[in-house]
């Protein structure tokens, strides 16, 4: 007999996760003693040698220790509100402590920017291909994300043509993340003013920064969209998790950029929901106030380590018949083309097919677009070295094995 089961909402069903549903397979490997080198997850924290710094991680514990187990105020701690506001000030924009919301990571932001704005019909302009949850919560609130295109065969460059065919009434969020998941690609100042001057035309319209890999800026190309805006509103996301290697205490925000106070309702709404949800956690703030008060000379050996690398990946790819990459310019991303023709429209299959055999896990490209991304692999390169070294050995001997 079969148990009657309780529905859940379609929207939640909606949701897929590419990032973590490859794992399950994983662990079924793993669960049979096979060992898998894991070059599918975002978190410098699972690789050696990219550690917390200590002094963020005392900070952290102090607090623990020190009692401040509480809330903290709803839109931050304000020491924390205002480090953040000063830190974006050199980045070029007039922050101030106020414009400063601190949530459970971007991703919580995200969540908060989304309910506050968007209505049935709506439309979110993200880049194709882009972090997932980027097309996974817009449809909870009856809006859709549309894609525009990133230039595959121009470093994922902006296609800002495409950008200006697809912007509407309807468009409320036009999406840069930047330097961009999955693909790495950095918009420079020039790409950066010619979005705002389309954003301009559309009165209705937000533009929504992503700059979580800020910090990880490999091409010196980077720049605040808010430093670049005079009149159109710029919410700017940022957080610990990436440039401050701290992802698991869940600890980002948001700022408005409202040069022509155009967002002075949105602001209201978003006061609302951050009020609803009590706090982001308070010991993780007082972790992140640390490291952005502190030295940040640890910072050089970090990029260094993870631009060694890249440029490893690059170079190894450029010797592996059925690959092909745009080196990427920033965060810790190989977006990488399957040139073979058996595995060019089969990318989830070679991410299977991979892991099987040779115990390498990525993240199969159209999980970051169906369109966009298909016929590609994400492969995060913040292994060492001698371990991204082995995995391009089992990717080649896979592909020697499977020729179209
Ligand atoms: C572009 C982008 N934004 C946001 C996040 C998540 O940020 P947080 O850890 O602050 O929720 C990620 C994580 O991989 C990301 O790639």
């Amino acid at each position: 007999m079969t148990t009657l089961q309780i529905q859940p909402a379609a929207r939640a069903m909606a949701i897929e996760y590419a990032i973590r549903d490859v794992v399950v397979p994983a662990m079924a490997l793993e669960a049979q003693g096979h060992s898998i080198l894991k070059l599918n997850i975002g978190d410098p924290i699972a690789y050696p040698g990219l550690p917390t710094p200590q002094h963020m991680v005392d900070a952290y514990a102090a607090a623990v220790q020190h009692g401040m187990n509480g809330y903290s105020p709803s839109y931050g701690l304000p020491e924390l509100r205002t480090a953040i506001a000063t830190d974006e000030q050199r980045k070029g924009w007039p922050a101030t402590p106020d414009d400063i919301y601190v949530c459970h990571g971007v991703t919580e932001a995200l969540q908060i920017i989304f309910a506050a704005l968007l209505e049935e019909g709506d439309v979110v302009l993200a880049p194709g291909p882009h972090y997932p949850p980027y097309m996974a919560y817009p449809q909870m609130f009856g809006a859709r994300t549309e894609e525009y295109r990133l230039d595959p065969n121009q470093g994922w460059d902006l296609d800002l043509d495409d950008i200006e065919a697809r912007m509407s009434d309807k468009v409320r969020l036009l999406v840069l993340i930047n330097p961009n998941n999955p693909t790495g690609n950095v918009a420079g100042s020039a790409q950066i003013d010619a979005l705002l001057n389309i954003a301009e035309k559309w009165p209705n319209c937000i533009v929504l920064a992503d700059e979580i890999y800020d910090g990880l800026d490999l091409s010196g190309d980077q720049v605040a969209v808010a430093s670049r805006s005079t009149s159109v509103p710029v919410i700017t996301m940022n957080g610990v998790s990436k440039v401050y290697f701290a992802p698991g205490w869940r600890i980002g925000w948001f700022g408005l950029h409202d040069p022509t106070g155009r967002m002075t309702l949105v602001r209201d709404a978003m006061e609302r929901l951050l009020r609803s949800r009590l706090c982001a956690s308070t010991p993780a703030q007082r972790g992140f106030l640390a490291g952005l008060e502190g030295d940040r000379g640890w910072m050089g050996a970090y990029i260094d380590k993870v631009r060694k690398q890249r440029d490893r990946c690059v170079e190894r790819i450029r010797g592996i018949d059925g690959l092909e990459v745009q080196s990427p310019g920033g965060a810790f991303y190989m977006f990488i083309r399957l040139t073979d023709p058996k595995w060019a429209n089969n990318d989830k299959e070679f991410v299977l097919r991979l892991l099987e055999e040779e115990h390498v896990l990525l993240v199969h490209g159209s999980g970051f677009s169906s369109v966009r991304g298909a016929g590609h692999v994400r492969l995060v390169y913040l292994a060492d070295v001698n371990v991204l070294d082995d995995a391009f050995d089992r990717i080649d001997r896979f592909l020697q094995r499977h020729r179209g």
